[in-house]
């Protein structure tokens, strides 16, 4: 039986691997793509959203969700991943519709009535939907299987202030809900990501698979990669996203711990900090699989071979 997931998500080109990750692996269900405003507005992310359905010929529905963080101004990531979130080759504007359901309204009602324990939540992006969600309707809480995210850091530190990572830094309040909410947690931060590095050689492999998915893989990896570079001075971009479907599909490809993780809301200076009692100083409740390390290979391996699928 395969496994249902929802996949909430501020489309940009590394959440979109992602999302056709998740597609073309029969292990997973995709209920539905969620979208939030993150890399790129909220009128964006759902149209990318249904852009990348289309790309991999399913009618997964998409629903548009929160157009700001709970108490902050949105800050969005164009300088990134460009105007449109998904900068690299065009892609036609998607005939898909958008549903008429806000997207918390969606959550609220499929972790009502899907039985408990039975559909996982995986959030590429800010955390804004989700704990809408939970702050709406508490009684969804204890019904959700799991929670696998892409946020957060910790050796690795920021990438979008010295101290936070950009999921958690736009809606840290939002994130502080979901750490203290009791859902079983697994954390994919820059410490595991920015060990998931593209190579040339995968990248061209995208390239000669002929396909429009390779052909646009390649092309949102070019396109990425640049200011990964620059910035970093590393070989090849991280993809950050598609390490929660990988974990999805291949858990033992990630190493962590299960610790405290807290999200920082007063400080001005390390706002969205995830304070990770790595080293279990604290005493305090674990409430987070926080990951460390990735079979790159293994990863990369994986991408390859279901992408090819599609
Ligand atoms: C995260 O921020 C976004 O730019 C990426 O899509 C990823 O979810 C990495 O910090
Ligand atoms: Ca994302």
């Amino acid at each position: 039986m395969s496994r249902k997931i929802i996949i909430d998500t501020d489309l940009g080109q590394d959440d979109a691997v992602a999302v056709l990750l998740a597609l073309a692996s029969p292990e997973l269900d995709v209920l539905a793509l969620t979208a939030v405003a993150g890399n790129v507005p909220l009128a964006r992310s759902q149209l990318n959203a249904r852009i990348i359905v289309e790309l991999a010929r399913k009618t997964t529905p998409v629903y548009a969700g929160c157009d700001t963080p709970l108490k902050r101004k949105l800050v969005t990531a164009e300088y990134v991943h460009g105007e449109t979130g998904i900068d690299g080759i065009t892609l036609p504007d998607p005939t898909h519709p958008l549903e008429d359901t806000h997207a918390v309204d969606f959550l609220i009602d499929t972790l009502r009535h899907e039985p408990p324990g039975t559909v996982t939540l995986c959030p590429l992006g800010p955390l804004t939907n989700i704990a809408t969600a939970f702050s709406r309707a508490p009684d969804i809480i204890p019904k959700v299987a799991e929670i696998v995210l892409m946020g957060g850091a910790y050796f690795e530190v920021g990438n979008v202030t010295p101290a936070a990572e950009f999921n958690i830094y736009v809606d840290p309040e939002a994130a502080e809900i979901v750490f203290k909410s009791g859902v079983p947690l697994v954390v994919m931060p820059l410490d595991v990501t920015h060990k998931a590095l593209t190579s040339r050689a995968w990248v061209e492999g995208m390239r000669a698979l002929g396909t429009p998915v390779g052909q646009a893989v390649a092309s949102w990896t070019d396109f990425f990669e640049r200011f990964d570079t620059a910035k970093y001075g590393s070989e090849g971009a991280p993809l950050h996203d598609p390490c929660v479907i990988a974990y999805l599909l291949q858990p033992a490809l990630f190493t962590g711990r299960h610790i405290n993780v807290e999200i920082e809301t007063g400080s001005e200076l390390t706002l969205g900090m995830t304070v990770a009692d790595w080293w279990r100083v604290t005493g305090r409740e674990p409430n987070a699989m926080f990951m460390g390390g990735v079979d790159r290979d293994g990863f990369y391996r994986l991408l390859t071979e279901r992408l090819g699928r599609l």
